[in-house]
């Protein structure tokens, strides 16, 4: 198969800080890879290396065939690459529907208008109830984004970005600071995305849940890769262990 997202020798300083250091990897559609490593590692940077919030100094980015290492932030989020944040953003004072139609290519190809009135039976309807089957909550529609509980507005991230009918998507500690049961709720909402195809880049801390969701694992430390491979592979390697994992923060930990 070929891969839909290719990082090749990928440099990025600032100032003296080397965040990203000819990093280089390969995504299949439907792999969730896990991005693992120490805080101020550069993985939060490598994303936005990758969905263009930032410029590479070097190196090139291929996703779906095409080099999109020139193309802005927002054409790359039209041809298919989403993202969630470290910290849930939305719009504030609006309601969850708007939030959820915001940066869709949806929102285009339905008339943000027409859905705003809240018709059933579009698309949209269909398939937000389809995945909100997956983060077990109901929600008031109308109700502001503000009252949402932290836990529902990280899991309505990664639904939002779903929504944008992604081929990648990028998770940036999608289960920080959330319950156990929302951490399940999280896996299976990235275990669906992987089903449908779409490829995961998963950042987190929560050595569990990444151990036991993604078929590999990419570590990095000091903006270096130190490993890569199977979560068997990567929770037996020496230097991965030394940098990051220690003793007993391995597989099955
Ligand atoms: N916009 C920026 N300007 C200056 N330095 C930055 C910028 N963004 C990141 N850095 C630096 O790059 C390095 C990597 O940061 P990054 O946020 O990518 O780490 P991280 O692996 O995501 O860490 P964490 O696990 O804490 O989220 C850090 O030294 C950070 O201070
Ligand atoms: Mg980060």
């Amino acid at each position: 198969m070929e891969p839909i997202l290719k990082v090749h020798g990928v440099c990025k300083a600032f100032g003296g800080v080397v965040a990203a250091d000819q990093i280089a990897f390969e995504l299949q559609p439907g792999e969730i890879m896990g991005l693992i490593g120490p805080n101020g590692a550069g993985k939060t940077t490598l994303l936005n290396l990758i969905s263009g919030i930032y410029a590479c100094d070097s190196g090139e980015i291929v996703f779906d065939g095409r080099d999109v290492t020139g193309m802005p932030a927002y054409k790359r989020a039209r041809a298919g690459l989403a993202r969630t944040f470290q910290t849930p953003r939305f719009l504030q004072r609006s309601d969850i529907r708007d939030n959820m139609l915001l940066g869709t290519d949806l929102a285009d190809q339905l008339g943000y208008w027409k859905s705003f009135t809240g018709k059933k039976g579009t698309s949209f309807e269909d398939e937000l109830a389809d995945l909100m089957q997956y983060v077990g909550f109901e929600l008031d529609w109308e109700a502001d984004i503000s009252g949402v509980p932290y836990g529902q507005r990280k899991l309505m991230e990664i639904v939002r970005a779903m929504l944008t009918h992604p081929k990648v998507m990028l998770v940036d500690e999608p289960a920080a600071g959330l319950n156990r049961k929302e951490v399940e709720r999280v896996v299976s909402l990235l275990n669906y995305a992987a089903s449908r195809g779409i490829g995961v880049v998963l950042i987190e801390h929560a050595m569990d849940m990444v151990m036991n969701t993604c078929h590999n694992i990419l570590v990095i430390s000091f903006g270096k890769v130190i490993g890569y491979g199977t979560p068997l592979e990567v929770s037996a390697n020496p230097q991965v262990i030394e940098a990051y994992l220690g003793k007993g923060r391995g597989l099955n930990a």
